[in-house]
């Protein structure tokens, strides 16, 4: 069935392969994307949308009610019912550590606007897309079911973890009409060089050291960027109301061996790793069991990490433009030249 979908934060990494996976697989979907261009949102990655009918770019954000309006004037004007998936997030760790009060506001409040405003103009469907790291940490086994008690570490994770529970207010106060995915770490095109594999493919391609933090044993459950995207379609289309899905890539890796992978693969000596100091509050270990959403919704992923990290790494190594203009912060005058003048 045809939908008008607004999604959030579909510059960033997973919602612009969300939105490129939605004009492949549901064409006739309208899409309205509202995005903040932040550091981390870049229109260069939806160049081969940005022109397509049904496809609307609103710049704003998500803290302003103002903008989620005109993001739902929008899709009003393009018909039919409405649904949101909510990808718009501060969503890296160590910047958290930094300085936590953007993630407070815009995972937090920004949701809270959305959730608002996403109830006083009615929507179909809600899916706010969470994260593992809301259950906190795991010893050598073991692994995180819906029912593991949250207890997020970082403010990174408290942050998403407080939003989950406004999603979840909204739903049981307010009969919202809302899901929730909690995924584990994801990798593949478009991912922001700040992140664990594309900073290293990067700095391996250019002979720089790479960083691995504490003794590169913390321990990562990974999936493929295009497995989540289909696992949040399934939850939209299929999901029941009110749930909470795990989603995940059975596929746990210590940081060190993921680092090794991308050296072996770009031809490029182990001399280049470096111990460097480890991450204050460093989770140990995360996995997910995600046997809920397939036995419920029969969705598992389609790809192994033994196909999926050659693509990603022959990816950024065919799109060393790309990344160039990220690292230099060139990707930043794109939306300037593109819509400048409009
Ligand atoms: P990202 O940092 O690559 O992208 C975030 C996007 O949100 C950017 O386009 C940015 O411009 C936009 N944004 C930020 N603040 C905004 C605001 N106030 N208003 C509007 N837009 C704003 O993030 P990502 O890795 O694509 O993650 C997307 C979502 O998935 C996040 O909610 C994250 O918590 C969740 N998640 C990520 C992973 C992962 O491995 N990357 C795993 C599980 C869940
Ligand atoms: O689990 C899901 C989460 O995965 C998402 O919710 C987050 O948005 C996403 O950023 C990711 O969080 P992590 O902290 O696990 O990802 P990151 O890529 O930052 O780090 C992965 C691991 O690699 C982690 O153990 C820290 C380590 N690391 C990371 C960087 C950037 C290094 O050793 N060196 C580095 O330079």
């Amino acid at each position: 069935m045809s939908k008008t979908l607004i999604v959030t934060g579909g510059a960033g990494f997973i919602g612009s392969n969300f939105v490129l996976m939605l004009a492949e697989l549901r064409p006739d979907w309208r899409i309205v994307n509202l995005d903040a261009l932040t550091y981390a949102g870049n229109l260069e990655n939806l160049t081969d949308v940005q022109d397509k009918e049904g496809y609307v770019f609103v710049h704003g954000d998500i803290t302003k009610t103002a903008d989620v309006e005109r993001a739902f004037d929008e899709a009003t004007k393009l018909g039919g019912d409405i649904s949101v998936v909510h990808f718009a997030a501060e969503s890296h760790v160590d910047r958290s550590i930094v300085s936590g009060m953007p993630f407070v506001q815009t995972n937090i409040a920004g949701t809270q606007v959305l959730l608002d405003v996403s109830r006083a103009r009615g929507v179909e469907r809600f899916v706010h897309v969470s994260t593992d790291e809301v259950y906190g940490s795991l010893g050598d086994t073991g692994f995180f079911t819906e029912d593991t008690p949250l207890a997020p570490n970082s403010p990174y994770a408290s942050s998403k973890t407080a939003s989950d529970l406004m999603v979840r207010a909204a739903i049981h106060t307010h009969g919202f009409p809302a899901l929730i995915t909690r995924c584990s770490n994801n990798y593949g095109p478009y991912q922001f060089p700040e992140k664990l594999i594309p900073l290293m493919v990067a700095n391996a391609q250019e002979d720089k050291p790479l960083p691995v933090y504490g003794n590169g044993m913390n321990v990562r459950d990974w999936l493929y960027v295009r497995d989540h995207c289909e696992a949040i379609l399934r939850v939209l289309e299929k999901g029941e109301l009110g749930e909470v899905y795990n989603i995940g890539g059975n596929n746990e890796y210590p940081n060190i061996d993921i680092v090794k992978l991308i050296l072996q693969a770009l031809g490029k000596p182990e001399s280049l790793i470096t111990y460097v100091t480890d991450r204050p509050g460093h989770d140990q270990r995360y996995a997910i069991d995600a046997s809920k959403i397939r036995d419920e919704l029969g969705w598992e992923p389609r790809y192994t990490f033994e196909q999926a990290l050659p693509l990603t790494i022959e990816w950024y190594q065919s799109q060393d433009v790309w990344l160039q203009r990220i690292r230099s912060g060139a990707y930043r005058e794109y939306y300037a030249e593109q819509y400048g003048a409009r």
